[in-house]
């Protein structure tokens, strides 16, 4: 789908989604050709089926370092999955209870908590500061013996800021709150360690890591079995299944299986864990150094601000925003979209965090990402179109 001039596309559309390797699509289309029916049942492909699922769950908690398959559940994206988790607890949550969101976050980790508000809980949220950070004295000001679930990102997808999810964890643990996090744009860029991280509940979503459009959620060992999900009372009630509704996209999930397999053949290591974690440091120590110069190359041209935090620490998402004098992000998208690059432009759903940058009326952000993918060249014309604009 090349546009008019022919010019071959350069894909920098990587936190909206991303492009899957061959072995994706042919482990997509092998469930179709092979085993297409349903699973639980006494028959050899439907076997087939359960043996695949329960393997995508065991490949996922290897790439992120959860304890077992058990604490690996599948959904149809990760807002859909947050709904489900948010509804849960929150019929455990009585008038007075809090919940504290960020002003930095996707909606798809703020909608479904604000939603419980019409119950009585009390939404606090931790301010952003036009440094694109959250401020973290704010976060220790919101978070009280009241706070019942801090939901917050790993990573944000419009400004590429890195949240510190150890002073989260801290916090969180020092009153007895749950923390929810979602990783939907820092898993493509980082390892994920829940273990380490410590979390009760982390989400993310397999199209934006190589794979097909599944949510994945990850619940600490014990933590899912004592949500009222909403479930059939024919659906077994155990982890990881509790949280999980009707017929599951079978060819997907294998697909997402093949996605971490692919991802880890880029690492070394005795386990997969090894390989997946050797390889997701080299993919990132990659995108961030393109990033960094990328940074630094649109940061000179004229009439461009670049929002979000600087790249001095790896601790920066390979996603850089900006802003162009003289040119809506829209307007810009166009131009360099007809020129095969593909950028996004507006705010990713990260609307709240462009209206406290005032960025709202201003039509929004022209963002690039940065995948394992991504070459110098696809930079370089990037850069050229904008060069072209400024
Ligand atoms: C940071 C972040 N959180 C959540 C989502 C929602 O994910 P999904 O499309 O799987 O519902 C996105 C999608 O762009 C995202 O970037």
């Amino acid at each position: 789908m090349n546009p008019p001039s022919g010019a071959p596309l350069a894909f920098l559309d990587g936190p909206g989604g991303s492009q899957v390797p061959q072995a994706v699509i042919d482990a997509v289309t092998d469930v179709y050709v092979t085993c297409n029916v349903n699973s639980h049942g006494n028959f050899p492909p439907s076997r087939e089926v359960d043996r695949r699922v329960h393997e995508a769950r065991r490949v996922v908690a290897a790439f992120l370092g959860a304890a077992d398959a058990s604490c690996i559940s599948f959904g149809q994206n990760m807002t859909t999955l947050n709904y489900a988790l948010s509804s849960a607890i929150g019929r455990s949550l009585r008038a007075g209870d809090e919940l504290v969101i960020t002003a930095l976050d996707h909606e798809a980790n703020r909608g479904p908590w604000l939603r419980l508000a019409e119950r009585g809980i009390t939404v606090r949220e931790v301010r952003l500061l036009e440094s694109g950070e959250l401020d973290a004295a704010d976060m220790e000001a919101k978070i009280t013996a009241r706070t019942k679930v801090f939901a917050l990102g790993a990573s944000s997808n419009a400004l590429g800021t890195v949240n510190d999810l150890g002073l989260a964890r801290r916090l969180t643990r020092s009153v007895g709150a749950l923390l929810v996090v979602d990783a939907v744009h820092f898993a493509p860029h980082f390892p994920v360690d829940v273990q380490a991280l410590d979390v009760d509940f982390l989400l993310c979503s397999a199209y934006k890591f190589y794979g097909p459009h599944v949510g994945i959620l990850y619940s600490a060992p014990g933590a899912l079995d004592r949500l009222a999900t909403d479930r059939l009372s024919t659906q077994d009630s155990r982890a990881p299944f509790r949280i999980e509704t009707g017929t599951l996209n079978h060819a997907a999930i294998d697909g997402v299986r093949a996605a971490i397999e692919y991802l880890a053949s880029w690492g070394g290591g005795a386990s997969l864990r090894e390989r997946i974690v050797d390889a997701m440091n080299g993919i990132s120590a990659y995108e961030h150094g393109l990033a960094k110069s990328y940074e630094a190359a649109v940061r000179a041209l004229p009439g461009v601000r670049v929002w979000g935090p600087g790249f001095a620490t790896r601790s920066r998402a390979p996603t850089v925003s900006i802003t162009l004098e003289n040119h809506t992000a829209a307007a810009a998208a166009c131009r360099l979209g007809d020129a095969g690059v593909c950028v996004w432009d507006g705010n990713f759903y990260a609307a709240r965090a462009l209206e406290v940058l005032g960025l709202s009326d201003r039509g929004g952000l022209l963002r690039t990402g940065i995948s394992m993918y991504t070459t110098t060249e696809d930079v370089q014309r990037l850069l050229a179109g904008l060069a072209a604009l400024a």
